[in-house]
């Protein structure tokens, strides 16, 4: 393990993070909508190749802050934002960044699964025709490569042309992780995507979510703290819209810094 650095934000933050290469980095952001804050200031960076957490209680800016790293709020009038989000770098919100581009880099899953009504061959496809000029044969090697991927191929090989929506729950779930793959993201984004799910299903996801990080960054919104506690490297726990501890997995649940951090894992595990 890298020699962690301790930073206490202006905001009184604890960040306790080790110094890896950083994915995407969040500088100072705010958000509200109309006039009710919902993120206020917060400060952070999110390794490349690792899965990180993002938890707290309900209504304290997970899935708005989620939602700002692929810019899921541009449409929405009300809403206003300070500071800065870097993806390798680079401003997401600069001039040239086409948003369809960073959505395609940085790919999302929700909470319930949403499989277009097609078939489950043209579920992973879509992004591939959308962008064009594949031949067939390299797109039937592609939609291959992200069933596998998404640890869904040997369960559906045989039935490719079947309607997505005659898959499981749990299986629909791979199927839309499948199809944010299949277009060659860097980050995935997922909100509670195991949180409609079984508890057999919720570990099959749980599972690739692990295996994932090899080729992509992750970033995980879980109000299941054991969950958080299973799949990720490190943990930010926010709380009214603040990042109050952010620390690896480890280190927030045995030790944390923060009595507010210690509140809330205490109150939620016991
Ligand atoms: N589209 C929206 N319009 C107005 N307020 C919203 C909207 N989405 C979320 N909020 C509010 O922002 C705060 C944070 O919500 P959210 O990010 O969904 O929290 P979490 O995912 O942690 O449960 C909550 O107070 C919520 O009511
Ligand atoms: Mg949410």
């Amino acid at each position: 393990m890298p020699v962690m650095r301790e930073v206490r934000s202006t905001r009184g933050a604890f960040i306790d993070f080790a110094p890896e290469a950083t994915s995407l980095e969040i500088r100072g952001f705010g958000l509200r909508y109309g006039d009710k804050p919902a993120l206020n200031d917060l400060t952070l960076r999110v390794p490349r190749h690792r899965v990180t957490a993002f938890i707290g209680p309900s209504g304290c800016g997970k899935s708005t802050l989620l939602r700002a790293l692929n810019r899921l709020h541009d449409l929405n009038e009300e809403v206003v934002q300070a500071g800065e989000i870097r993806l390798e770098g680079q401003d997401i919100h600069a001039p040239e960044v086409a948003v369809a581009e960073l959505r395609r880099r940085v790919g999302m899953v929700f909470q319930a699964p949403n499989p277009f009504p097609m078939s489950i061959y043209d579920n992973v496809a879509f992004g591939l025709r959308l962008q064009g000029g594949l031949r067939k044969r390299r797109r039937d090697d592609i939609v291959e490569w992200a069933l596998r991927s998404a640890a869904l191929w040997d369960e559906v090989k045989d039935r490719l042309r079947a309607s997505a929506w005659s898959l499981s729950g749990g299986q629909q779930q791979r199927l839309v992780i499948a199809r944010t793959l299949a277009v060659g993201p860097e980050v995935l984004l997922l909100d509670e995507p195991a949180s409609a799910l079984d508890p057999i299903s919720t570990l099959k996801v749980e599972e690739l979510i692990r295996n994932l990080k090899a080729s992509l960054t992750l970033v995980l919104v879980t109000h299941n703290m054991q969950q958080a506690a299973r799949v990720s490297d490190y943990t930010a726990f926010l709380q009214d819209g603040e990042l109050v501890e952010y620390a690896p997995t480890d280190t927030l649940f045995t030790n944390p810094r923060l009595a507010r951090t210690e509140n809330y894992i205490t109150g939620r595990m016991a």
